[in-house]
């Protein structure tokens, strides 16, 4: 595995007229198809990091200035499945990535060939005993009830967002999202003995999620950062992903509530005052 980056919203260039320097000509055309402010401005996040990762990859990142020419080499598009590729300079890259985003921050996977990977990140917050019953599988649904509520470390919380974040990635591996009955993947999480990587914060530790139908085994990682937690997913063992010259520090991020879901247009009309 590469490695991975994250990003916070408010360094992104604002949307708007003048916002695409950055962007390649697809990506132009695909934001000018979003409508609502909210979808702008998680696209904008996501592809503002998965440049930013996918240049540090390559050894050719700068900071957060960097240059809007060398982030237009990069275009992050979507084949019909919603899953994402990368060209650089208009030909294929030759790996994988998987982007994700919440609450006001991004992270980006890269792989190291063209095996699938899955990412995801998450909000550690409260879930409902109707959202484990109806997302979790009984097994799992139990390891998190065994857990004292609360949203810190070994809390009720972090279990049902790590395993929920899991499932996220592994569907992303798999190609189909949320297509597929998130129950038809099992997932475990290894929550005791040491911390693994050399990573600022806390460190990964390994998972496990096993697709029920096919009983095809996709192994990973997760870590819990401040008030996030983050998954991966691959089709194979691999080492836990490297944090990426350039990321944000997750660990002290600030959750951003999301913004209303109300059309671009209808922001702009208010105007001023
Ligand atoms: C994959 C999915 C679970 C992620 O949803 P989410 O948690 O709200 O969003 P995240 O921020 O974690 O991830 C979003 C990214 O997932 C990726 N993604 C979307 N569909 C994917 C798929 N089938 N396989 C792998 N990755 C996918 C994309 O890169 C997307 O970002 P982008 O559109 O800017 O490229 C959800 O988008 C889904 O179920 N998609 C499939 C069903 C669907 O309606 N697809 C639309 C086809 S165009």
């Amino acid at each position: 595995m590469s490695g991975w980056l994250a990003r916070g919203d408010e360094e992104v260039p604002a949307a708007g007229a003048e916002v695409g320097g950055w962007l390649s000509t697809a990506e132009r055309e695909r934001l000018g198809r979003l409508r609502f402010r909210k979808r702008r401005s998680e696209f904008l996040l996501r592809r503002w990091t998965a440049k930013h990762a996918v240049l540090a990859v390559l050894g050719a990142a700068g900071g957060t200035g960097e240059p809007s020419a060398a982030l237009a080499r990069v275009a992050v598009l979507n084949r019909a499945s919603g899953a994402p590729y990368v060209l650089l300079d208009g030909a294929p890259l030759g790996v994988e990535v998987s982007l994700t985003d919440r609450a006001g921050w991004a992270v980006c996977l890269v792989g190291d060939g063209p095996d699938a990977v899955g990412v995801d990140l998450e909000l550690v917050e409260p879930r409902s005993d109707a959202f484990v019953a109806d997302f979790l599988t009984t097994t799992e649904a139990s390891r998190v009830h065994a857990r004292p509520p609360g949203e810190g470390p070994g809390g009720r919380s972090e279990l049902a967002d790590a395993v929920w974040s899991a499932k996220e990635s592994a569907l992303k591996v798999l190609g189909t999202g949320l297509r597929t009955d998130t129950r038809a993947v099992e997932v475990t999480l290894e929550e005791g003995g040491p911390e693994v990587g050399p990573l600022g914060g806390p460190g990964w530790r390994p998972l496990t999620g096993r697709h029920g139908p096919t009983g095809q085994v996709l192994p990973g990682w997760w870590r819990r950062d401040g008030d996030f937690v983050v998954t991966t997913a691959s089709v194979r063992p691999h080492d836990p992903p490297a944090l990426l010259p350039t990321s944000g520090d997750l660990a002290r991020a600030v959750p951003v509530e999301p913004r209303p879901a109300e059309p671009f247009a209808d922001v702009r009309r208010r105007g001023p005052g």
